[in-house]
């Protein structure tokens, strides 16, 4: 899983090279990293344009951090070479190779950790957008006790992530994960589920218990679907998260608890928050920092590694391969459930398995072979995966709304850009997908950005 790093070099390159080569005693599984360094005249617009083309013909980004080094800084230029994915842009200084020095140990240590059994055989996928979201859960849990929001479609894997910040947590994973569901928490319980209650604080509460901050304390308190924590418990909560001290219902007494605060939710939460269902001190309590887990469809790449990883943890010992042409409609296939969906549907194909030979497109429920329609397999073959009518429907809203014609070609060259981007792991993948070359697809991606890249 690691990635090679990138030093980029702006001027003087020779030099500079030589001393970072001898200086940062590049380790071995970093040697890409030596014939990767960039070498710019000086960081400009046009020297951006080089930097970008070098590095997808290396198809390296984003899942490799680079680093660049310059001497003349230009913050737009900067900005730019930010959101492409260049991990840091360090200017030349007396500390410049501290700096270089300790971004890579960092770099090194999240590395070593997606490495660890416990990631690496569980939290399956090398794409860069699920890579990137690896990562960033790393280095919350090796680097900040901060409070994090997971957000991201259903099935795409939040509550994984969430275990895996704990167990990657040094002090927490000491302690407990304590769980909390708050879609089940009803209005009469939900108090006492999280705060825990004196013995008659309310009927039935015959003996005194512990809620969920007092499990999770030193350890992890993890609020899945956070967006249905009720709105008077929002207020209570907040007060735990500012004073760390909570109390029992029923009782006058304050208890102290400390703990790492995760949090998900498939909500649009900053939407809830406008409409006033969601506080906004507590949201930004919580979303100190936060990790958006992408959809399946931004990781196609990874459905071939998902599917053999569900078939091995359902078949056991003996687990079948999966034929190319079922690999090829799963990855094609679209999933609204996403990773959750896949999985379900994995498991019905083992279920009619036959016992010999690859796992196969027979193998699919007979209302998934029904929907691909009348004429059946044949029909799915050939059948485009997306319909005339679709378009017909855009193209009338839009006529409806006088959008000419020069502007509906650049709404759809712009819809296919990004698109085709999001869902791709390299510029030159999504330019192969496109049909374009990766220059004209910079080129057009620029144009659709505008101002953004300068
Ligand atoms: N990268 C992955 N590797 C292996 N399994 C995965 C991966 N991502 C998701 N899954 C599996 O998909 C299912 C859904 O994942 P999870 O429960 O973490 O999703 P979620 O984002 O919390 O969904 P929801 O919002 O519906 O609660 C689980 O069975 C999980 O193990
Ligand atoms: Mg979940």
């Amino acid at each position: 899983m690691a990635a090679p790093y990138i030093v980029a070099l702006q001027n003087s390159a020779e030099d500079l090279r030589r001393i970072l080569l001898r200086e940062l005693e590049v380790p071995p599984k970093c040697q890409p990293w030596s014939s990767k360094i960039l070498v710019a005249d000086s960081l400009d617009h046009e020297a951006l344009h080089r930097i970008q083309l070098a590095l997808m013909g290396d198809e390296v980004l984003p899942p490799c951090r680079t680093l660049l080094f310059h001497r003349s800084p230009c913050p737009g230029v900067e900005r730019a070479l930010v959101a492409m994915g260049i991990g840091d842009v360090i200017e030349e200084s007396a500390q410049a190779l501290e700096v270089i020095r300790s971004r890579l140990q960092r770099w090194e240590q999240v590395d070593a950790a997606l490495c660890l059994p416990l990631v690496a055989d569980n939290l399956i996928g090398g794409s860069a957008a699920w890579v990137g979201a690896l990562r960033t859960i790393a280095e919350c849990a090796l680097f900040s006790s901060a409070a994090v929001l997971l957000t991201g479609q259903t099935g795409t894997g939040k509550e994984l992530l969430a275990r895996m910040l704990h167990s990657l947590d040094p002090q927490a994973r000491q302690h407990e994960l304590v769980v909390v569901d708050c879609t089940t928490l009803s209005r009469d319980i939900a108090g006492s589920e999280l705060f825990g209650h004196e013995r008659g604080a309310f009927t039935g509460a015959s003996s005194a218990r512990d809620g969920a901050i007092a499990c999770a304390d030193g350890g992890t308190l993890f609020l899945d679907e956070v967006g249905e924590l009720p709105l008077e418990l929002q207020a209570q909560f907040l007060r735990v998260l500012q004073e760390k001290a909570y109390r029992r219902v029923g009782s006058t007494q304050w208890q102290r608890a400390s703990f790492r605060l995760v949090c998900a939710t498939n909500r649009d939460l900053m939407a809830e928050v406008a409409e006033g269902r969601f506080r906004a001190d507590l949201y930004y309590r919580i979303a100190a920092m936060t990790c958006r887990t992408p959809s399946l469809a931004q990781r196609r790449s990874d459905i071939p590694s998902l599917v053999r990883h569900f078939i091995a943890h359902a078949g056991g010992g003996d687990a079948p391969a999966a034929s190319p042409s079922l690999l090829d409609y799963l990855a094609a296939r679209h999933y609204s459930g996403n990773v959750r969906e896949l999985y379900q549907l994995v498991l019905a194909c083992m279920r009619r398995y036959a016992g010999a030979g690859p796992l196969s497109l027979a193998c699919l429920p007979d209302e998934e072979i029904q929907a691909w329609g009348a004429d059946g397999a044949a029909a799915q073959a050939e059948a485009p995966l997306w319909h005339a009518a679709y378009v017909d429907d855009f193209v009338r809203a839009a006529l409806r709304e006088n959008v000419g014609l020069k502007e509906l070609g650049r709404m759809v060259e712009a819809a296919a850009v990004r698109l085709a981007l999001e869902e791709s792991e390299s510029i030159t993948a999504a330019a192969s997908w496109l049909g374009v070359t990766p220059r004209a697809l910079h080129l057009r991606k620029a144009a659709a950005r505008g101002p953004d890249l300068h």
